[in-house]
């Protein structure tokens, strides 16, 4: 019974040709993206934003909606929780429930994600609100001598007791490793160091017995370094990421939703469009993506009412042309086209 709500729910999540906006930015996140627009963070600049993205009118390519703990609390400008609204749209609201990474005691350059104590109860209180699917995001970062096999071991390890967690409150699992893209690192290192996470990560959803079937992934894609003098063209980074995910995650998962990382927008499209096009593969594959769905909006919004129009049409744009990318039917002329 509860197996089967939850591969309901990720089906859903997985429809073809939809994806997923991730608008569940931190209050330390959201604030650098504000400010980056001269926009100064409060509950009510980070409410109106996310109405504006919300009621955008992106249905027909989102299936659900990430959301912050604050969003999931809030009322859209018609005085409907977020939670409800989004549903009565038809996209299905989702909860961030980590609580950061922080420095990983005895390795204290790289990071362990926290936020298990006291999870089972905040995901009753969700689940209530609304949620009907969850994110953790695990943060592993690139260098000469990182990351450690500790640092590997301990994010899989809380990714899985996260999973398991959700599943027992009905809540889909997003299992996020990421693999940072900002370093010098070749596409041939990131390719190594995401293989290794996955494998870690896939062993220990199976010993925690994590219903494969009830879960999504949210991988990075397998890039180049962002400061690498050699960058890898489309092909390469659609080959490399397949063979990767090929290689690491099980047929059982039904969807692999990509987070974009600071990719360029375009470029991310363009990867998931790459992919699909060498498909059927295993999975469904799709996005969730935050900053490269939303980078154009927030430029165009710039915290003024009369901007927001013009804002959800930049955010309409990325949805619709990351949907024909989800089905392999993008093409670059699609960013002229109005
Ligand atoms: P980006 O697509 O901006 O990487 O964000 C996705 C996300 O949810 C990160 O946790």
């Amino acid at each position: 019974m509860q197996d089967q709500i939850l591969i309901n729910t990720a089906r859903s999540l997985m429809a073809p040709g939809k994806g997923l906006l991730a608008a569940d930015e931190s209050t330390g996140t959201i604030e650098k993206r504000l400010s980056g627009i001269d926009v100064e963070s409060t509950e009510q600049t980070r409410r109106a934003y996310r109405n504006l993205l919300f009621t955008a009118g992106a249905e027909e390519f989102i299936s659900g909606v990430i959301l912050f703990e604050e969003t999931l609390f809030q009322n859209a400008d018609d005085g409907r929780p977020f939670p409800e609204l989004l549903a009565a749209l038809g996209m299905i609201p989702g909860i961030k429930v980590d609580q950061g990474a922080k420095p990983l005691a005895g390795s204290p350059e790289e990071k362990i994600t926290e936020g298990l104590d006291g999870l089972r109860e905040r995901l009753v209180r969700y689940r209530e609100a609304g949620a009907r699917f969850a994110k953790w995001r695990g943060v592993i970062d690139i260098a000469e001598d990182r990351p450690s096999d500790y640092c590997i071991r301990v994010n899989a390890h809380a990714l899985a007791r996260y999973a398991a967690l959700c599943q027992e409150a009905g809540i889909v699992p997003i299992v996020e490793p990421e693999v940072l893209m900002n370093a010098e690192h070749s596409i041939a290192r990131c390719k190594q160091v995401t293989e290794a996470v996955l494998d870690a990560v896939f062993a220990e959803l199976k010993g925690q017995r994590v219903l494969l079937e009830g879960m999504l992934l949210k991988p990075n894609m397998v890039v180049s370094g962002k400061y690498c003098p050699q960058q890898a063209g489309i092909d390469e980074v659609a080959e490399a990421t397949l063979q990767c995910l090929n290689r690491c995650v099980p047929a059982a998962v039904p969807g692999i939703v990509f987070l974009s990382g600071g990719q360029d927008d375009e470029d991310a499209t363009a990867h998931l469009d790459a992919m699909n096009r060498r498909g059927p593969q295993p999975w469904t594959l799709s996005f969730s993506f935050g900053r490269a769905l939303q980078t154009p909006a927030l430029k165009a919004w710039r915290g003024q009412a009369e901007n927001a129009p013009a804002a959800q049409q930049a955010y309409l744009r990325r949805a619709r042309n990351n949907s024909a990318a989800a089905r392999g039917e993008y093409s670059p002329d699609m960013e002229g086209a109005a």
